[in-house]
Protein backbone atom coordinates (compact mmCIF):
# COMPACT_ATOMS: atom_id res chain seq x y z
CA UNK A 1 0.00 0.00 0.00
CA UNK A 2 1.05 3.88 -0.72
CA UNK A 3 -0.68 6.60 1.30
CA UNK A 4 2.14 9.23 0.78
CA UNK A 5 1.70 12.44 3.75
CA UNK A 6 0.21 15.40 1.16
CA UNK A 7 1.58 17.46 -0.49
CA UNK A 8 4.81 15.65 -1.43
CA UNK A 9 7.40 18.26 -1.26
CA UNK A 10 10.09 18.57 -4.13
CA UNK A 11 12.60 21.98 -4.38
CA UNK A 12 10.13 23.56 -6.26
CA UNK A 13 6.67 21.72 -6.48
CA UNK A 14 4.26 20.66 -4.41
CA UNK A 15 2.41 17.19 -5.45
CA UNK A 16 -0.81 16.24 -4.19
CA UNK A 17 -3.93 14.48 -5.60
CA UNK A 18 -6.02 17.21 -8.11
CA UNK A 19 -9.20 19.05 -7.05
CA UNK A 20 -12.52 17.63 -8.48
CA UNK A 21 -13.68 21.45 -8.14
CA UNK A 22 -11.00 23.58 -7.88
CA UNK A 23 -8.45 22.19 -10.40
CA UNK A 24 -10.51 21.27 -13.53
CA UNK A 25 -9.70 25.11 -15.56
CA UNK A 26 -5.64 24.26 -14.69
CA UNK A 27 -6.12 20.72 -16.16
CA UNK A 28 -8.18 21.94 -18.81
CA UNK A 29 -5.24 24.65 -19.96
CA UNK A 30 -2.53 21.83 -20.75
CA UNK A 31 -4.60 18.88 -21.38
CA UNK A 32 -6.78 20.73 -23.76
CA UNK A 33 -4.18 20.77 -26.51
CA UNK A 34 -3.10 18.65 -29.40
CA UNK A 35 0.65 19.23 -28.70
CA UNK A 36 0.63 17.95 -25.39
CA UNK A 37 -1.50 15.19 -26.05
CA UNK A 38 0.40 14.13 -29.37
CA UNK A 39 2.49 11.14 -27.79
CA UNK A 40 0.06 10.44 -24.74
CA UNK A 41 -2.96 7.98 -25.35
CA UNK A 42 -5.79 10.18 -25.15
CA UNK A 43 -6.86 12.78 -27.26
CA UNK A 44 -7.09 16.64 -26.40
CA UNK A 45 -9.90 16.54 -23.61
CA UNK A 46 -13.24 19.36 -22.91
CA UNK A 47 -13.23 20.64 -19.72
CA UNK A 48 -16.34 18.49 -19.20
CA UNK A 49 -14.49 15.37 -19.76
CA UNK A 50 -12.24 16.43 -17.26
CA UNK A 51 -14.51 17.56 -14.79
CA UNK A 52 -16.38 13.74 -15.15
CA UNK A 53 -12.58 12.36 -14.74
CA UNK A 54 -11.87 14.28 -11.78
CA UNK A 55 -15.11 13.23 -9.89
CA UNK A 56 -13.68 9.50 -10.31
CA UNK A 57 -12.13 7.76 -7.40
CA UNK A 58 -10.66 5.56 -9.33
CA UNK A 59 -8.67 8.49 -11.35
CA UNK A 60 -8.20 10.49 -8.25
CA UNK A 61 -6.75 9.26 -5.19
CA UNK A 62 -5.00 9.50 -2.08
CA UNK A 63 -3.40 6.01 -1.62
CA UNK A 64 -2.74 2.99 -4.00
CA UNK A 65 -4.01 -0.05 -2.15
CA UNK A 66 -3.17 -2.80 -4.38
CA UNK A 67 -1.68 -3.62 -8.26
CA UNK A 68 -3.23 -2.44 -10.88
CA UNK A 69 -4.31 1.48 -9.31
CA UNK A 70 -2.50 4.41 -10.23
CA UNK A 71 -1.37 7.28 -8.26
CA UNK A 72 -1.93 10.59 -10.41
CA UNK A 73 -0.65 13.88 -8.75
CA UNK A 74 -1.01 17.31 -9.62
CA UNK A 75 2.06 19.61 -9.80
CA UNK A 76 1.66 22.94 -7.79
CA UNK A 77 4.92 25.32 -8.15
CA UNK A 78 5.60 26.48 -4.72
CA UNK A 79 6.82 30.15 -6.12
CA UNK A 80 3.42 31.07 -7.76
CA UNK A 81 0.74 28.14 -6.14
CA UNK A 82 -0.21 27.30 -9.75
CA UNK A 83 -0.96 23.79 -11.02
CA UNK A 84 0.92 23.18 -14.20
CA UNK A 85 1.06 19.59 -14.85
CA UNK A 86 0.25 16.39 -13.68
CA UNK A 87 3.02 12.80 -12.35
CA UNK A 88 1.73 9.18 -12.62
CA UNK A 89 2.84 6.19 -11.22
CA UNK A 90 1.02 2.80 -12.38
CA UNK A 91 1.10 0.03 -9.65
CA UNK A 92 1.80 -2.97 -12.31
CA UNK A 93 2.77 -5.94 -9.87
CA UNK A 94 4.43 -7.19 -6.72
CA UNK A 95 7.96 -5.64 -7.98
CA UNK A 96 7.07 -2.73 -11.03
CA UNK A 97 5.60 0.29 -11.53
CA UNK A 98 5.54 2.89 -14.53
CA UNK A 99 5.87 6.40 -14.59
CA UNK A 100 4.00 8.95 -16.87
CA UNK A 101 4.03 13.08 -16.60
CA UNK A 102 2.98 15.78 -18.61
CA UNK A 103 3.27 19.73 -18.07
CA UNK A 104 1.77 22.61 -19.76
CA UNK A 105 4.08 23.92 -22.45
CA UNK A 106 3.94 27.39 -20.70
CA UNK A 107 5.88 25.82 -17.79
CA UNK A 108 8.64 23.97 -20.22
CA UNK A 109 12.57 24.30 -19.45
CA UNK A 110 12.57 24.33 -16.12
CA UNK A 111 12.95 20.81 -14.88
CA UNK A 112 9.48 20.21 -13.41
CA UNK A 113 8.89 17.45 -14.65
CA UNK A 114 12.25 15.78 -14.08
CA UNK A 115 11.90 17.15 -10.62
CA UNK A 116 7.77 15.22 -9.95
CA UNK A 117 8.86 12.03 -12.05
CA UNK A 118 12.27 11.89 -9.04
CA UNK A 119 9.55 12.03 -6.21
CA UNK A 120 7.68 9.38 -7.88
CA UNK A 121 10.73 7.30 -7.92
CA UNK A 122 10.89 7.95 -4.54
CA UNK A 123 7.38 6.94 -3.67
CA UNK A 124 8.19 3.43 -6.01
CA UNK A 125 11.42 2.68 -4.69
CA UNK A 126 11.39 3.95 -0.52
CA UNK A 127 11.07 0.81 1.52
CA UNK A 128 10.18 2.56 4.65
CA UNK A 129 7.13 5.62 3.29
CA UNK A 130 7.21 4.10 -0.11
CA UNK A 131 6.43 0.84 -1.71
CA UNK A 132 9.70 -0.91 -2.27
CA UNK A 133 9.36 -1.86 -5.35
CA UNK A 134 12.48 -3.54 -7.79
CA UNK A 135 11.47 -1.72 -11.08
CA UNK A 136 10.52 1.34 -12.85
CA UNK A 137 9.58 1.88 -16.44
CA UNK A 138 8.43 3.93 -19.14
CA UNK A 139 7.75 4.02 -22.41
CA UNK A 140 7.48 6.85 -24.61
CA UNK A 141 7.41 7.09 -28.37
CA UNK A 142 10.24 7.91 -30.55
CA UNK A 143 9.22 11.11 -31.98
CA UNK A 144 9.28 12.40 -28.13
CA UNK A 145 12.70 13.43 -27.27
CA UNK A 146 11.48 15.67 -24.30
CA UNK A 147 10.37 12.55 -22.45
CA UNK A 148 13.31 10.83 -23.18
CA UNK A 149 15.14 13.37 -22.03
CA UNK A 150 13.51 13.41 -19.26
CA UNK A 151 14.17 9.59 -18.33
CA UNK A 152 17.53 9.79 -19.05
CA UNK A 153 18.11 13.01 -16.66
CA UNK A 154 16.10 10.46 -13.97
CA UNK A 155 19.30 7.86 -14.28
CA UNK A 156 16.83 5.70 -16.20
CA UNK A 157 18.40 3.43 -18.52
CA UNK A 158 16.70 2.75 -22.24
CA UNK A 159 16.12 -1.13 -22.84
CA UNK A 160 14.28 -1.62 -25.36
CA UNK A 161 13.22 0.03 -29.54
CA UNK A 162 9.78 -1.71 -30.34
CA UNK A 163 9.96 -0.55 -34.29
CA UNK A 164 6.39 0.47 -35.33
CA UNK A 165 4.47 -1.53 -32.54
CA UNK A 166 1.49 0.47 -32.18
CA UNK A 167 -1.02 1.54 -34.82
CA UNK A 168 -1.50 5.23 -32.78
CA UNK A 169 -3.45 8.25 -33.91
CA UNK A 170 -3.32 7.67 -37.48
CA UNK A 171 0.22 6.64 -37.49
CA UNK A 172 2.85 3.52 -36.47
CA UNK A 173 4.64 4.52 -33.22
CA UNK A 174 7.92 2.90 -32.46
CA UNK A 175 8.01 2.53 -28.57
CA UNK A 176 11.50 3.05 -26.11
CA UNK A 177 11.07 1.57 -23.14
CA UNK A 178 13.57 2.82 -20.00
CA UNK A 179 13.97 1.43 -16.79
CA UNK A 180 15.81 1.73 -13.64
CA UNK A 181 15.85 -0.41 -10.71
CA UNK A 182 16.09 -0.08 -7.22
CA UNK A 183 19.64 -0.56 -6.72
CA UNK A 184 20.51 1.96 -9.27
CA UNK A 185 18.33 4.29 -7.71
CA UNK A 186 19.94 3.68 -4.39
CA UNK A 187 23.27 4.40 -6.07
CA UNK A 188 22.07 7.81 -7.54
CA UNK A 189 21.28 9.10 -4.34
CA UNK A 190 23.89 8.61 -2.55
CA UNK A 191 25.83 10.44 -5.28
C1 LIG B 1 7.69 15.49 -21.64
C2 LIG B 1 7.64 16.88 -20.99
C3 LIG B 1 7.00 16.78 -19.63
C4 LIG B 1 9.08 17.42 -20.85
O1 LIG B 1 9.04 18.74 -20.36
P1 LIG B 1 10.40 19.55 -20.15
O2 LIG B 1 10.05 20.85 -19.62
O3 LIG B 1 11.22 19.47 -21.40
O4 LIG B 1 11.13 18.63 -19.09
P2 LIG B 1 11.72 19.08 -17.69
O5 LIG B 1 10.62 19.63 -16.88
O6 LIG B 1 12.46 17.97 -17.12
O7 LIG B 1 12.69 20.29 -18.09
C5 LIG B 1 13.89 20.01 -18.77
C6 LIG B 1 14.41 21.26 -19.41
O8 LIG B 1 14.52 22.26 -18.40
C7 LIG B 1 15.89 22.70 -18.28
N1 LIG B 1 16.10 23.00 -16.87
C8 LIG B 1 16.12 24.25 -16.35
N2 LIG B 1 16.27 24.19 -15.02
C9 LIG B 1 16.35 22.89 -14.69
C10 LIG B 1 16.50 22.20 -13.46
N3 LIG B 1 16.59 22.86 -12.31
N4 LIG B 1 16.53 20.85 -13.47
C11 LIG B 1 16.44 20.16 -14.63
N5 LIG B 1 16.28 20.78 -15.83
C12 LIG B 1 16.23 22.12 -15.86
C13 LIG B 1 16.69 21.55 -18.83
O9 LIG B 1 17.94 21.96 -19.28
C14 LIG B 1 15.81 21.13 -19.99
O10 LIG B 1 15.91 22.08 -21.02
P3 LIG B 1 16.08 21.66 -22.57
O11 LIG B 1 14.78 21.05 -22.97
O12 LIG B 1 16.35 22.96 -23.24
O13 LIG B 1 17.21 20.69 -22.61
C15 LIG B 1 6.83 17.87 -21.87
O14 LIG B 1 7.42 17.94 -23.14
C16 LIG B 1 5.38 17.49 -21.99
O15 LIG B 1 4.56 17.74 -21.09
N6 LIG B 1 5.01 16.88 -23.13
C17 LIG B 1 3.65 16.50 -23.37
C18 LIG B 1 3.24 15.29 -22.59
C19 LIG B 1 4.15 14.11 -22.87
O16 LIG B 1 4.53 13.86 -24.01
N7 LIG B 1 4.44 13.36 -21.80
C20 LIG B 1 5.30 12.21 -21.87
C21 LIG B 1 4.55 11.06 -22.32
S1 LIG B 1 5.55 9.60 -22.23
Amino acid sequence: MLAPTYPVETERLLLRPLDPIKDVDAVHAYQSLPEVCRYIPFEPRTREQIAERLMDPERVRWAMLEPGQALDLGMVRKDTGQLIGDVLLMWRDETNAEIGYAVHPDHHGHGYATEAAGAMLRLAFEPDHGLALHRVTARIDQRNPASAAVLTRLGMRQEAVLVENEWFKGEWSTEVDFAILDREWRALQRR
